[in-house]
């Protein structure tokens, strides 16, 4: 039985491409069945199209209103649901889902981040090289790293829970910044980084659940 994946974006999707990419090449181990998007202008709605996966447009209206995202997230997790889903990835979708989003789906929501998160939810990170640097969590992490003066960012891939960008860390690397980055150079190579990084941790997990089911 393949191990199907729903990923969800609101952007360009070029790590939802890499995961593409690799199914096409044999080396997911895994079934991308359906890409799902707040924003109908998603490029990463196109992408699944151009691969004939799924897609689906669920628009959120007001999003300050409590009632309507309450509905918008069921409407979510529904279409969702529908298509069974052993993992659901969070590929640069910009909308913080709720604890009742997530126990719908328990252990099976990973999400995608542009700086490094430590591994006990804390509020600093330690680099490869021994340094202390602030845990950096939000929507505007690349810009802040470079704001902050830091020399070393990078990316993370964890288990989504409540708490915003926090969760049980699967892979983390580091990309240094350089004297001359902007905040689109520097997100272009930790995005080269995070590309890697998410083909292999669902591969993994697809290898996971494989020997789990042997076992069985
Ligand atoms: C990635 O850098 C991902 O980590 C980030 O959005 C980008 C999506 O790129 N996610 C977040 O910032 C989530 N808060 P892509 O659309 O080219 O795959």
């Amino acid at each position: 039985m393949s191990y199907r994946v729903a990923v969800l974006v609101s952007g360009s999707g070029s790590n939802l491409q890499a995961l593409l990419t690799a199914q096409v090449c044999g080396e997911l181990g895994a079934e991308v069945v359906l890409v799902v998007s707040d924003r109908a202008d998603a490029y990463g709605l196109q992408r699944a199209l151009q691969h004939n996966v799924a897609a689906a447009f669920v628009p959120l209206q007001r999003p300050r209103h409590m009632a309507t995202r309450t509905a918008w997230e069921q409407r979510l997790a529904a279409v969702i649901s529908a298509f069974t889903p052993d993992l659901v990835v969070l590929s640069g979708f910009m909308r913080v889902l709720s604890a009742a989003f997530l126990t719908r789906f328990p252990g099976q929501v990973i999400n995608q981040h542009p700086a490094l998160l430590p591994d006990d939810g804390g509020d600093m990170v330690c680099t490869s090289d021994g340094r202390v640097i602030p845990t950096l969590r939000g929507a505007h992490v690349v810009a802040d790293a470079l704001r902050l003066g830091l020399t070393v960012t990078g990316c993370t891939i964890h288990y989504a829970t409540p708490l915003v960008d926090n969760g049980p860390v699967l892979a983390r690397v580091e990309v240094p910044i350089l004297p001359d980055d902007t905040p689109e150079s520097l997100h272009e190579r930790i995005k080269v980084e995070e590309r890697r990084m998410i083909v292999e941790v669902v591969r993994d997990l697809a290898q996971q659940s494989a020997a789990r089911q042997e076992r069985r």
